[in-house]
């Protein structure tokens, strides 16, 4: 048994997806030609409530885009300090587009207190940056922000005059775990990057939304970054199968991380966390090499981080991928 829980961005297309791939209408996307991709720009501005929509080749691309339409050089945004734009995205829009982040700090499951909102934007002065965006995430490594508190840091920035994105990479598993629509959370919210490429499974692709305005401006930021793709519309009926075929199906993974916490419960010297289609996993200190080797000899894949490991379940995923990995922890653990 190989059985790879590292991340939801490693699943294959399945024969179906890839079918629909193959059988996509295309044309020069550059042209603004590809029925298929503006399908998906239509889908996915539909599903949000937005004017218009943008595909992407990535989430990174997507987010990035959206950072420098509602800023410019010298502009400063504020951003969750463990959110994935700020610590994982190679600070694209301080290297590229001048602006610089501001860390507001999160509580354990990723949320921003919104007073904290507040006394982060700066008094317009001569000495400050203009702090002009606000940044949120949903999920935040698996943990589902609410749609409450979503509309009121929304609500508490544009108050203010601040514009907001939310990379919504796994919005997806935030409405099917409220068992909401997406637009639940995208109504509040300026523009908003969906990713194609996580739980839902495309190999490729996200889609940025919002006004047509701010996604004029997005179009021509992703042109300079490299993204004015021709054919494309291969890629975006990965998206639109992933659509049809692989939302409601996010329940599944999500019950499956639930299975793995329950399996791992009762296991002393070790803390679970789960948090939708995620897992945090901490041994005890003195376990965690062994632990990382035994994982390793055994062909589960966990991304082994000290002190605490990440378990993801994934599209590629099924019930014997659980029992086993359930397995190999409670053997190593009762080994001791
Ligand atoms: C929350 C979040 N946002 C954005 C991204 C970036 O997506 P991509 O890897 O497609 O650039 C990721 C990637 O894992 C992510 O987890």
């Amino acid at each position: 048994m190989n059985a790879d829980f590292r991340s939801d961005t490693l699943t294959q297309a399945t024969p179906a997806m890839r079918a629909a791939m193959a059988a996509a209408d295309v044309g020069d996307d550059v042209y603004g030609e590809d029925p298929t991709v503006n399908e998906l720009q239509e889908r996915i501005a539909a599903l949000t409530g937005k004017e218009s929509a943008l595909f992407c080749t990535s989430g990174t691309q997507s987010n990035l885009s959206a950072v420098l339409s509602h800023g410019q050089r010298g502009d400063e945004y504020l951003i969750g300090e463990n959110y994935h734009i700020l610590l994982n995205e190679v600070s694209g829009a301080s290297a590229l587009g001048g602006m610089s982040p501001w860390p507001i700090k999160v509580d354990e499951t990723g949320g921003i207190d919104p007073s904290d909102v507040i006394s982060a934007i700066k008094e317009p002065d001569q000495h400050h940056p203009v702090t002009n965006l606000l940044c949120l995430e949903n999920t935040v490594n698996g943990f589902v922000q609410s749609v409450e508190l979503i509309s009121e840091l929304a609500k508490t920035a544009q108050e203010s005059g601040l514009s907001v994105h939310l990379d919504g990479a796994r919005l997806f598993n935030a409405a099917v775990a409220l068992d909401v629509p997406v637009s639940s959370f995208t109504k509040s919210v300026d523009t908003v990057s969906l990713c194609l490429s996580k739980g839902l499974g495309a190999p490729v692709g996200s889609v940025l939304a919002g006004s047509q305005e701010t996604i004029n401006k997005a179009f021509r930021i992703r042109k300079m970054l490299g993204g004015g793709t021709r054919q494309a519309g291969h890629l975006a009926a990965a998206g639109l199968y992933a659509l049809d075929h692989h939302v409601d199906r996010l329940a599944e993974d999500h019950h499956r991380a639930e299975q793995i916490a329950k399996g791992l419960s009762g296991i002393a010297g070790l803390e679970v966390n789960q948090a939708s289609n995620m897992l945090w996993v901490t041994p005890l200190p003195e376990l965690h090499a062994g632990l990382a080797k035994c994982l390793e000899e055994k062909n589960v894949k966990v991304i082994p981080w000290n002190p605490t490991m990440r378990i993801v379940t994934h599209l590629d995923i099924d019930d014997s991928h659980v029992d086993y990995l359930v397995q190999v922890f409670q053997d190593f653990f009762s080994d001791l």
